[in-house]
């Protein structure tokens, strides 16, 4: 017995790195799953059949998987995707946003396109197949049928919610995909579908690619023992966040790296001044913002 038993699952990127692990991992635990992989190279470009390779080790495992190779980002791609597990193996219960790219660069090097693509993969390409789904289970509950194990994962990054050098296009689309899990897990909380967010870790192609991190780049079925880099280690966190045991957990950002979880927290209030019901002079403010009230560490700022 598995956690996801007769359930149907959608991992977008799943042929290579933290996707393919999750992929793994879902079909271990009883799930049929659509393996969806543009097969493109870490900055996009191309595409492939590289969802085949996932495909072949679920099957090889005993599990049942099927390929996929559209853009997460393209609308009609992501409503084939849906409809694919929808007419082809009967229903839809859960998807996981994982695909992305990486085109790093300093904010004055950055290009347009850079910018463009990095935004498109990540943020619409989360938008895109959550949309297509949200229909889908919505007409469902509207027909009277249960969508209750309806599961949206989206894929954030420890670099998205606290910033890194050199990832301006990256991070603000992760800390976007942060945002878009708490407003989405609002909207279907009435149907019972949950909304949450994971930001994994792993030595994949794209970890590999950081200057200086002395990483080599290794898909998750080369690790035979446990490691702290193997990019299937928030798996385990994926698969649970989908089954019924995590149906009263929504709109939450679980960071699961090596062998820790780590529940983020929101953006929330910190210190508060009022003007005393004026509005502020700009001469004064200096005296009543400084590093005790707002922690601030903006260079140039007098403390
Ligand atoms: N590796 C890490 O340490 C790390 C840390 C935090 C977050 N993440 C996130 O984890 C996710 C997976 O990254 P990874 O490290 O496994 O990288 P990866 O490059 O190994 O895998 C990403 C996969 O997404 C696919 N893909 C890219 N664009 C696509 C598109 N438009 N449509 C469909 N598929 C597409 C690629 O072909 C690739 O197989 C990403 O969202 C990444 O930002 C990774």
């Amino acid at each position: 017995m598995g956690l996801l038993d007769g359930r149907v699952a959608i991992v977008t990127g799943a042929g290579h790195g933290i996707g393919r692990g999750h992929a793994l991992e879902l079909a271990a635990q009883g799930a049929t799953v659509v393996v969806n992989d543009l097969g493109g190279a870490l900055d996009g470009e191309g595409r492939g059949r590289d969802a085949d390779l996932t495909v072949a080790l679920i099957t090889e495992r005993g599990g049942t998987a099927v390929a996929n190779y559209g853009d997460v980002a393209d609308m009609d791609d992501a409503a084939a995707l849906i409809d694919q597990a929808v007419n082809d193996l009967g229903r839809l219960d859960i998807v996981v946003n994982n695909a992305g790219i990486a085109r790093d660069a300093t904010v004055w090097n950055m290009t347009e396109q850079d910018w463009d693509a990095v935004l498109r993969v990540h943020l619409k390409g989360t938008f895109a197949p959550t949309h297509h789904a949200v229909r889908y289970w919505r007409g469902q509950h509207k027909a009277g049928a249960s969508v209750r194990t309806g599961r949206i994962i989206n894929t954030t990054s420890g670099a998205g919610l606290t910033g890194n050098f050199g990832q301006a296009n990256y991070t603000a689309a992760k800390a976007g995909i942060a945002a878009f899990t708490q407003t989405v897990s609002l909207e279907v909380f009435s149907m019972g579908v949950t909304c949450n967010c994971i930001g994994p870790a792993g030595a994949t192609r794209m970890a590999a690619s950081i200057p200086g991190a002395g990483i080599e780049a290794r898909e998750p079925d080369e690790f035979t023992e446990w490691n702290r880099m193997d990019p299937s280690n928030s798996s385990p966190v994926v698969a649970w966040l989908a089954s019924d045991e995590a149906a009263h957990v929504t709109g939450q950002v679980l960071r699961a790296v090596g062998d820790e979880i780590v529940h983020m927290q929101p953006w929330s209030n910190g210190a508060t001044i009022s003007a005393g019901e004026r509005r502020w002079d700009p001469t004064k403010l200096t005296a009543l913002v400084n590093a005790d009230i707002f922690g601030c560490r903006a260079p140039g700022l007098r403390y």
